[in-house]
């Protein structure tokens, strides 16, 4: 049967003969797993890349149950959880490529992947070079060389939103034998990776699936065993490790996703469209509507959006009312992170790295983060923000 995702997150991961009954699963903390003898110990092995509970590192039932989870909403085979978003990015990296590698990175990918890149990653010997995402594959190819392993995305990118022709980039990749992977946070539930041609899916959990700003949590999926091999060994020897706690609380988030994504993603929307009216604001970067780079590919490959967007100002307003406009909004806290309960906002512009001159706008910019409040509140909070400009 080809369940919708509503049904899939209802389900995925359950496996209530193995929680005493119980609806879900157990939070199960450890670190030494008993076997009644030494026969039983042999017999078990070091069965590392199966679900088995082994040892605490290796995963527990709670681990299990969200991994299993995320392969099936995903459409992938196999999840590796990971303790943040992005050691979830660091992580598989690390485990995939080696010195002397060169990775393709966008220059719209977010700042911490960029700082692990130039710093960790170039000091270990691989060469990172960044290019324009809204660069269509042909124009990316001269960009390739012999020793190119990775193709980074992240679509739509931080705080400036490109949308990215993944499909088009993983056929030019796949050409060339080089793995495709995908920062897939945003597009939570509305993006396939593997049928659009990522290698590689990447998620901050700590975003909509934990969904209420507790927890810091990230999870790297793959659809092939060979990939999952690397991964998983590459994670075991790095040492990585989740806390159960946070990954229980990812599958509860889970359970209520779609209805929350649904009302966020609504509401978006509706700050979005309200925001574009306005004089203030030169252009709203939200990939549903047009005046953001790439929505025709956001159009063609995905199947909605989340309540995360930016807005950019009339060129008239400087850095400081920008500024003003900011603190004075009462609903929205000023803070990173984002898919949390909570409304939020973030000035973008001059906050952010781009060397390849990509993301530039006609005016200063924030980022919105959509709650679950209510919009005509939002919106008269933004309203009486945007009045006092002048
Ligand atoms: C697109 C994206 N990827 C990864 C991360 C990293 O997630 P975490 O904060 O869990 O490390 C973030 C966090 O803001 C993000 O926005």
């Amino acid at each position: 049967m080809d369940k919708k995702f509503e049904t899939r997150l209802v389900q995925a991961g359950r496996r209530p003969t193995r929680a005493y009954g119980f609806v879900n699963p157990p939070l199960t903390r450890g670190s030494t797993v008993l076997y009644p003898d030494i026969a039983t110990k042999q017999a078990t092995g070091p069965r590392r890349l199966e679900p088995v509970e082994i040892y605490g590192l290796y995963g527990t039932e709670t681990h299990f149950a969200l991994e299993a989870a995320l392969a099936e909403l995903e459409g992938g085979s196999h999840a590796q959880v990971t303790g943040s978003g992005l050691s979830a990015i660091t992580v598989p990296l690390l485990a995939y490529l080696k010195a002397g590698d060169h990775l393709l990175v966008p220059d719209s990918v977010y700042g911490p992947t960029r700082s692990f890149c130039d710093g960790l990653l170039r000091r270990y010997g691989v060469e990172t070079s960044y290019y324009d995402p809204m660069l269509t594959p042909d124009a990316l190819a001269p960009q390739f060389r012999p020793e190119t392993r990775v193709l980074f995305t992240e679509s739509p990118g931080s705080h400036t939103f490109e949308v990215q022709d993944i499909p088009g980039l993983a056929a030019l990749a796949h050409a060339r034998g080089v793995k495709v992977f995908l920062d897939n946070t945003w597009g939570i539930g509305h993006f396939p990776p593997f049928e659009r041609g990522v290698d590689v899916s990447i998620h901050a959990l700590t975003k909509y699936p934990g969904g209420h700003s507790d927890i810091i949590l990230g999870a790297v999926v793959v659809n092939d065993e060979a990939d999952w091999k690397w991964l998983r060994n590459g994670a075991l020897e790095l040492g990585n490790y989740a806390s159960p706690d946070d990954c229980w609380l990812a599958l509860r988030g889970l359970r209520t996703l779609a209805v929350r994504l649904k009302a966020q993603e609504a509401a978006g929307l509706r700050l979005a469209h309200w925001l574009a009216a306005r004089p203030e604001i030169a252009r709203v970067l939200h990939p549903a509507l047009p005046s953001c780079p790439g929505h025709e590919i956001w159009a063609r490959d995905f199947t909605g959006s989340c309540g995360l967007f930016g807005a950019v100002f009339a060129p008239r307003y400087a850095a400081a009312q920008v500024v003003a406009f900011i603190d004075a909004l009462r609903l929205f806290g000023i803070g990173a992170s984002w898919g949390g309960y909570e409304s939020l906002v973030l000035p973008t512009t001059g906050t952010i790295t781009r060397t390849e001159g990509t993301g530039r706008f006609e005016g200063h910019a924030v980022r919105f983060q959509v709650g679950l409040e209510h919009t005509d509140d939002l919106i008269a909070d933004l309203a009486q923000a945007l009045d006092r400009l002048g």
